[in-house]
């Protein structure tokens, strides 16, 4: 099966997507980069880096750390800011026929407000999605992922702005994901991601050192993928827009398996950086999944989860 086949086809926020495998921010630079390594127009969408207002340089190496079963980045989010992007490569993306989404991120409420501002003046994006995993300087560096009324305020100003559809993506660095996915509903969002990465440490025990550069920073890969799928039917369970999840997916069957958690469609991440057409081959694998389980379309899995006892 090709990942265009039709079995594949499925609608987020209004979207029409030609399969449900959107390759994720931050693992697939500007999308751009990636022509010559993957079939673009093959994807169901992708996720350029975040930007924001201004260039971002990012941290000291070391900026990544392999674990078992996954790896620790802390990037900084290095970006070259919305008005590069724009300029540089907002033109080659806008011939693509997919749908591509800009992440979104800042320091503060008018940061989010003003990136979205500077993209709306231009055609070739589908949708934002807007990374809320970010510290808000103006309030003592609570996170605006950890906070319902911080997160409803930022969710709000940039829906003023933004008549895209807009996605926002959750952190699992919380202790329930519900008030969260439902002050980001209130507020306005079309849709939902998650997860984000989870706050992690890699230090070696001889130097007494951090694994990276900047002390902390975010695990993702196939370590996290439980606890995304977990974080996922609880997100989906507690809101009626449609969600977005991700975290550890290398292959159609996690894909399927995130779709029956209650997934619309899933992102694509760490997989791309030991295989770069991970998000094609994924497509690929899932329709595959499709056809020998007898599924005509993609949509007819989404939320299938039957658990024996409700969990608390
Ligand atoms: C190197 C790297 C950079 C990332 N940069 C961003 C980013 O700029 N914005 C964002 O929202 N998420 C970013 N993420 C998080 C991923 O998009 C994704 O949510 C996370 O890695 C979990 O998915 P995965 O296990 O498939 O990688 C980054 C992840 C990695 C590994």
């Amino acid at each position: 099966m090709k990942p265009t086949d039709a079995a594949l086809a499925t609608t987020l926020c209004g979207l029409r997507l030609r399969n449900p495998v959107i390759a994720a921010s931050g693992t697939f630079a500007y999308g751009v980069e990636f022509e010559k390594l993957v079939d673009l127009n093959s994807l169901g969408g992708l996720v350029v880096k975040g930007l924001s207002r201004e260039p971002i340089e990012g941290n000291p190496a070391p900026r990544v750390y392999e674990t078992e079963a996954g790896m620790i980045n802390s990037i900084g989010l290095q970006n070259i800011g919305a008005r590069a992007f724009v300029r540089e490569k907002l033109p080659a993306l806008a011939k693509l026929d997919t749908a591509v989404f800009a992440n979104i991120f800042g320091c503060a409420t008018e940061d989010y407000v003003e990136v979205a501002r500077i993209l709306e003046d231009h055609e070739g994006l589908a949708g934002y999605e807007l990374n809320v995993s970010c510290p808000n300087t103006r309030h003592g560096g609570i996170y605006f992922s950890s906070d319902p009324s911080l997160l409803g305020e930022v969710v709000s100003a940039v829906r003023q702005v933004a008549r895209r559809p807009l996605i926002v993506k959750l952190s699992p660095n919380v202790s329930a994901i519900e008030p969260l996915a439902r002050a980001a509903e209130a507020s306005g969002a079309d849709a939902l991601s998650l997860v984000n990465t989870f706050i992690a440490l890699a230090l070696d025990p001889r130097t007494r050192q951090s694994r990276i550069g900047a002390g902390f920073g975010g695990l993702s890969g196939p370590a996290i993928k439980p606890i995304a799928l977990r974080l996922v039917y609880e997100a989906a369970r507690a809101v009626k827009i449609p969600v977005v999840g991700l975290g550890g997916i290398a292959t159609g069957a996690d894909a399927a398996e995130f779709l029956v958690a209650g997934a619309t469609a899933v992102e694509v991440g760490t997989a791309t950086f030991w295989d770069p057409s991970a998000a094609v081959r994924i497509a690929t694998e899932l329709g595959e999944f499709l056809q020998q389980e007898k599924i005509a379309n993609v949509g007819h899995i989404v939320g299938t989860l039957v658990l024996k006892k409700d969990p608390v």
